[in-house]
């Protein structure tokens, strides 16, 4: 156990309304934060007031956008009880996305330990409403001041929370999104793969641009402008009459640990699930026959959330009358029911909190 230094508020902020949280716009009275250095190894690691940074205007981060997060959250189940929803699978992630963007990743237990003295901290802070949680954000920065072109050779980590409901304004209503023919999110040998900030600062313009022209996310597609990669903060599911095909991870796609267990799921309820290469040409095509019965993706912020309309070659074209379709509703209900102690976590899944 690492010796975790905490300084608490003295004045806790007044809690948001739990029905108008929507997604990251409130952080909790604390955060987590340790320091690495080479030679040195992690040291400093506090639990203290949310609130800015003091950082080295020659960060590593700030030139070179050596910057790498998590996405996972913690649930408050109806007995009271506080559970995190697949906790290593995240750290896993986040040891890998380190490796790529060559950060140090925290040792398991001084990443667990502070998520779990960080949200016993912040408890009263996890709603109890259906549909929200506490969503978590574990994040690795280069901090390192030089200007050399060279990793960083000190890491900050940190934790923040930020109490949740919906990620999408259409709440659990299917979404439109956009297929994106001009921009790339990532490429094969990037960092698609790995939840590193960089790729979402690629995304923004497409994302700007679809919202003005009324659509939630861009749909990424490969480099030759053909296969479908994800939704930028969703993977993708499309429901074909004889198959439910998610592309496969590629190199530039994130694996999604909602993803993960929905494809868990669906092999359990022996549902014919395919992860393969799948072209938006072939999605049309088999729309248009009336072979796509429904689309939706999967994240961590956006659950399950079902595709209504998908844009493509200067056309809306509709799935399952933009409603929500059978499978991603039980899906839904499923996922949430185990993250909420409604139904039994079979797959071990679900970590209580414990300090
Ligand atoms: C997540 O689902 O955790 C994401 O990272 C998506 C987005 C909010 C960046």
């Amino acid at each position: 156990m690492t010796n975790i230094s905490k300084t608490l508020v003295t004045t806790p902020k007044a809690l948001p309304p739990s029905d108008k949280l929507g997604f990251g716009q409130y952080f909790t009275d604390h955060m987590f934060v340790a320091k690495y250095a080479e030679g040195k190894g992690w040291y400093d690691a506090q639990i203290l007031p949310y609130g800015p940074l003091e950082i080295d205007p020659g960060a590593s981060v700030l030139h070179y956008g050596q910057a790498l997060f998590e996405g996972m959250k913690a649930f408050r189940q109806a007995d009271g009880k506080v559970v995190f929803f697949r906790p290593e699978f995240n750290y896993n992630r986040l040891v890998e996305g380190a490796e790529r963007i060559c950060l140090e990743a925290p040792p398991m237990e001084l990443f667990m330990q502070g998520l779990h003295e960080l949200v016993a901290a912040d408890e009263r802070w996890i709603p109890h409403e259906p549909n929200t949680s506490l969503y978590i954000r574990p994040t690795l920065i280069g901090t390192e001041a030089f200007l050399g072109v060279r990793p960083s050779r000190e890491t900050t980590f940190m934790i923040l929370l930020s109490p949740v409901g919906a990620y999408y304004a259409e709440g659990t209503k299917p979404v439109k999104i956009w297929t994106e023919e001009k921009y790339l999110r990532a490429a094969p040998g990037g960092l698609g793969a790995v939840k590193a900030g960089a790729n979402y600062a690629a995304s923004l313009k497409a994302a700007l641009e679809a919202k003005k022209k009324g659509y939630a996310q861009v749909l990424w597609l490969d480099v030759e402008h053909l296969g479908i990669e994800e939704v930028g903060t969703m993977n993708a599911f499309f429901v074909f009459n004889n198959e439910i095909v998610t592309p496969e991870l590629n190199g530039s796609i994130l694996s999604g640990g909602t993803r993960d267990a929905i494809i868990q799921v669906l092999k359990k309820k022996n549902l014919p699930i395919v992860e393969r290469r799948i072209t938006i040409t072939e999605v049309i095509e088999r729309l248009d026959k009336g072979e796509l019965k429904e689309a939706f993706g999967t994240g961590t912020a956006a659950v399950i959330s079902p595709i209504g309309v998908i844009h493509y070659n200067e056309k809306d074209w509709t799935i399952n009358n933009c409603e929500n379709g059978p499978l991603s509703t039980e899906l839904y209900k499923e996922i949430t029911s185990i993250q909420k102690g409604a139904l039994k976590d079979d797959f071990g899944w679900i970590v209580p909190l414990t300090v």
